[in-house]
C-alpha cells in the first residue's frame, strides 16, 4: 500500500458523498460506500501519518469540548432588515432604484430558518467554523460543523476564503430527534431551528453527528482572488468550489416578479425538506452591492420578506386545567392533531378566561390555530359558522382541579388562582423548580422523586429536603441504598450553591435567572434583600417596579420567612459566592442592546416588556436613533416605525421578541 492508495480511496469517498449529499444524486449504495469507508479506515490505522485532514475519517472527533471559544469574523456577519407586505417590498425596491439611478435586477433566495455561520478554508481546507454571535465576535463551532457531511473538508481550488451559509436541521431529522428525545422522557425541541442550535453547541461531537446537520452557502468575503460579479455569479462560483447552495432561486426584475417567486415558495415551502421563514431578496449586481452600503445590522442591499405565520384549522375536544407553581390555573385546549408549521399540534395554551371570553370558545369549535414567533401555537380564532347549533359557553372552573379548594380571581388579575398553600400540585411544581438546573440543580430530584416524597408527607416545601435522610429515600419504592446515598450527596452539594441560584429557586413571581443574578449581586445575602424596600431594589438597573414589589410581597409572608429560617438552620448558603454562574445565553445576547417600543402589544403591557428586557440587560430608550438595534413595534406603530425603518433599524414583532426572550432557555 503506498500514499497515493489512501489518497485514491479518500478521494473516491469524498466524491461519493459530495453526489450524495450536496447533489443529492447519490453514485453508489450506502453499502458500497461502508464498506469502502471501512477499508479506507482499516488503511489509515496501519499508516496514521498518511491522514490528511480532509479524509472522512476526520469528521467526528472523539474529544468532548472543553467550551467554545471566541472567534473574529474576517468582516462583519450582518443581519437583514424585514418586509411584511407587498408594499414594504415595494419601498425597498424604490429606494433602491432612487439611490442607485440605474437598472437594477435581484436575486430571490429562500430565507433558511437556521443559524448563521461562517466558515473559513486556508488553501482550500476547512480550518474553523464559527457562529454568527453578535455579527463581529462568534464562537467557534469547527468540530460539530466538521459533522455536517454536505460540509467539504477541502475545497475544488486552494483558495484562502471565509464563506457565509445558514446551518439548519431538516424537518426529518427534527421529527425524528423529538420523538426520541420524548420516548426518553426529555423535553422536545420546540423547533428545528432552537434544535439545530442545540445541536451545534453540543460539547461531544459525536451527538453533534447523530443529529443529522445540513447547510447552505449564501455568501463570502469578497476578496483579490474570489471576485464574483453578482450574486448569481457568487452562487456558481461557491458551487464550483463544490458548497451546498440551495437551487430555489431567481433573479427578478421588477416588482412583480419578486412577488410572484414569493408566492410560488409560499405555496412550496410546507413540502420542502427544511423550514424557510422568508424569501431574502438582493440587488444581484456587486457593484451595486458596494454603493448602497450598510447600516450598523444590515446591509441597504438586501431585505428579508418574512411570511405570514401559517394557519390551521382543527376542532376542539377539550379544555383541561392545571395548576402552576404560583398557584395559577391555566386553561389548555385539547384538539384533535393538526399539522402547523412542521409539526403535529393536538394542545394550545388558552392563556386566561378573559382570552377564553374574548374567543368564546366552546367544546366542539372549529377553531384556527396559528404559532406565535413560530413556535407555540395559539388559537387565533373560532369558526362561528361551523358551531353546532348545541354548543354552549365553556364551563370555568370554580374549584381547584388538584385540591378542590375555592379559586380566586384576585382583582385586577386575569388569573384565576389556587390560594391554597398546601395544594399538592403547587408544591410539586414549586419543588420541582426549586430543584432544577438553573436554580439549586440538585440532580436526579426530578418530578418523579419528588411526588413520591410529598405523598409520603417527607416533604412539603424545599426546605424540608436538606431535612431528609437515607432511611427516608428508603421508604420509597424502588429506591436502593446507591441511589438514595445519591440524592442525599446531590442535596448536600447544593447547600453552597451561590445565593443566585437559591432566589431564582424560591420562585418568586417575576424573578427569571437574570433578575435573581442581578439582587443577588447588588445586596450579597438573603438577609440584605428581605430587609429591602422596592425603592432599594428598583435602584439596581434593570430591574422596576414590577419585580420589585413581587419580591417585596414574597419576603412579607410569614411562611416565606420560615421557608428561609428552616434553609438557614440546614446550613443552606445565602450569600453570592461568585458573580454570574448562571447567566444564559439570552442574558449575553441581549447585554447593552438598546431596544424602542412602539405600538400596542398583546401579550404583555409596553412597561412590562420594557422591564424584561432590562432585567436581561438591555437598554429601552424612548426615541429612536442611530444607536437604537431593535424597534419593537406592536399594532398601530406609528411615525416611530417609519424612522427605524429609514434609519435601517431592525424592527422585531411581538412574536419575534417573545422568542428572542425565550431564547437560551429552549437550548440545551
Ligand atoms: S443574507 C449581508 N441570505 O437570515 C447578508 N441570509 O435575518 C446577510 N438567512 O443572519 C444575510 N437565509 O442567518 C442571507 N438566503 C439568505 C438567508 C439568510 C437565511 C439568515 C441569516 C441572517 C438572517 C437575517
Amino acid at each position: 500500500m503506498t500514499f497515493e492508495d489512501i489518497e485514491k480511496l479518500k478521494d473516491q469517498l469524498n466524491q461519493y458523498a459530495y453526489s450524495y449529499y450536496v447533489l443529492d444524486q447519490p453514485e453508489v449504495t450506502d453499502q458500497e460506500y461502508d464498506r469502502l469507508y471501512r477499508q479506507l479506515e482499516v488503511m489509515e490505522q496501519e499508516h496514521p501519518e498518511w491522514i490528511r485532514p480532509d479524509s472522512p475519517t476526520q469528521r467526528i472527533g472523539d474529544t468532548l469540548l472543553d467550551g467554545f471559544t471566541k472567534v473574529t469574523h474576517q468582516t462583519q456577519m450582518y443581519s437583514l432588515a424585514n418586509a411584511f407586505n407587498q408594499a414594504e417590498v415595494a419601498d425597498f425596491i424604490k429606494r433602491v432604484e432612487s439611490q442607485l439611478d440605474e437598472p437594477v435586477s435581484f436575486m430571490c433566495e429562500c430565507k433558511i430558518d437556521g443559524l448563521a455561520i461562517s466558515l473559513s478554508y486556508q488553501d482550500g481546507y476547512f480550518i474553523q467554523g464559527a457562529t454568527r454571535g453578535d455579527g463581529r465576535v462568534g464562537e467557534d463551532i469547527t468540530s460539530n460543523l466538521k459533522t455536517i457531511q454536505a460540509l467539504p473538508l477541502k475545497l475544488r481550488s486552494p483558495l484562502s476564503l471565509e464563506v457565509r451559509g445558514e446551518a439548519y436541521m431538516p424537518k426529518a431529522s427534527f421529527q425524528a430527534l423529538n420523538e426520541d428525545r420524548e420516548a426518553q422522557g426529555k423535553a422536545p425541541f420546540a423547533n428545528p431551528r432552537n434544535a439545530a442550535a442545540g445541536s451545534l453547541r453540543q460539547i461531544d461531537p459525536r451527538q453533534a453527528a447523530k443529529r443529522h446537520l445540513n447547510l447552505f452557502l449564501y455568501g463570502a468575503v469578497v476578496q483579490d482572488d474570489f471576485q464574483p460579479v453578482s450574486q448569481a455569479d457568487l452562487f456558481r462560483q461557491l458551487q464550483d468550489l463544490g458548497l451546498r447552495v440551495n437551487s430555489l432561486n431567481r433573479l427578478c426584475h421588477n416588482l412583480d416578479e419578486v412577488m410572484a417567486f414569493i408566492d410560488e415558495i409560499d405555496q412550496k415551502r410546507n413540502h420542502l425538506s427544511y423550514d424557510i421563514d422568508g424569501v431574502v431578496i438582493k440587488v444581484n449586481q456587486i457593484d451595486q452591492q458596494e454603493k448602497l452600503g450598510y447600516t450598523v445590522k444590515a446591509p441597504r442591499w438586501a431585505i428579508a420578506y418574512k411570511f405570514k405565520a401559517e394557519i390551521a384549522q382543527t376542532r376542539l375536544i377539550q379544555v383541561e386545567w392545571t395548576v402552576g407553581r404560583t398557584g395559577v390555573v391555566t386553561p389548555t385546549a385539547v384538539m384533535e392533531p393538526v399539522q402547523l408549521a412542521g409539526t403535529t399540534v393536538q394542545r394550545a395554551s388558552l392563556h386566561n378566561i378573559d382570552i377564553i371570553q374574548a374567543l368564546d370558545v366552546r367544546i366542539g369549535d372549529h377553531v384556527y390555530l396559528q404559532k406565535a414567533g413560530d413556535i407555540i401555537p395559539e388559537i387565533v380564532s373560532v369558526d362561528l359558522d361551523q358551531r353546532p347549533a348545541s354548543s354552549e359557553p365553556l364551563d370555568l372552573p370554580t374549584t381547584c382541579p388538584e385540591c378542590q379548594s375555592e379559586l380566586t380571581r384576585i382583582e385586577g388579575e386575569v388569573a384565576l388562582r389556587c390560594v391554597n398553600a398546601t395544594c399538592p400540585a403547587q408544591q410539586l411544581a414549586g419543588l420541582s423548580h426549586f430543584c432544577s438546573r438553573n436554580a439549586m440543580n440538585i440532580m436526579g430530584i426530578g418530578e418523579k422523586v419528588l411526588a413520591k416524597l410529598l405523598s409520603e408527607n417527607l416533604i412539603k416545601d424545599p426546605a424540608d429536603l436538606y431535612y431528609l435522610t437515607v432511611e427516608d429515600f428508603l421508604t420509597l419504592d424502588h429506591v436502593k441504598e446507591k441511589s438514595a446515598n445519591k440524592y442525599i450527596d446531590a442535596i448536600q452539594y447544593s447547600k453552597d450553591n451561590s445565593l443566585s441560584r437559591l432566589l431564582f429557586g424560591l420562585g418568586i413571581r417575576h424573578v427569571g435567572v437574570s433578575a435573581a443574578e442581578l439582587m443577588a449581586d447588588h445586596f450579597g445575602h438573603l438577609d440584605k434583600i428581605i430587609k429591602a424596600t422596592p425603592e432599594e431594589i428598583e435602584t439596581i438597573e434593570g430591574i422596576g417596579p414590577m419585580i420589585s414589589q413581587s419580591v417585596v410581597d414574597f419576603f412579607e409572608v410569614e411562611a416565606n420567612l420560615d421557608l428561609i429560617q428552616r434553609l438557614k438552620q440546614a446550613e443552606v448558603n445565602m450569600e453570592q459566592v461568585s458573580e454570574s454562574v448562571i447567566s444564559s445565553e439570552a442574558t449575553s445576547f441581549l447585554l447593552d442592546k438598546t431596544f424602542v417600543l412602539t405600538g400596542t402589544l398583546s401579550h404583555y403591557t409596553r412597561s412590562q416588556a420594557k422591564e424584561i428586557l432590562e432585567s436581561m440587560g438591555a437598554k429601552v430608550t424612548g426615541s429612536v436613533s442611530k444607536k437604537t438595534d431593535y424597534l419593537l413595534a406592536g399594532e398601530a406603530a406609528g411615525s416611530k416605525l417609519t424612522k427605524a425603518e429609514n434609519l435601517g433599524i431592525t424592527i422585531i414583532s411581538e412574536e419575534d421578541f417573545i422568542e428572542m426572550i425565550n431564547e437560551g432557555e429552549n437550548d440545551e
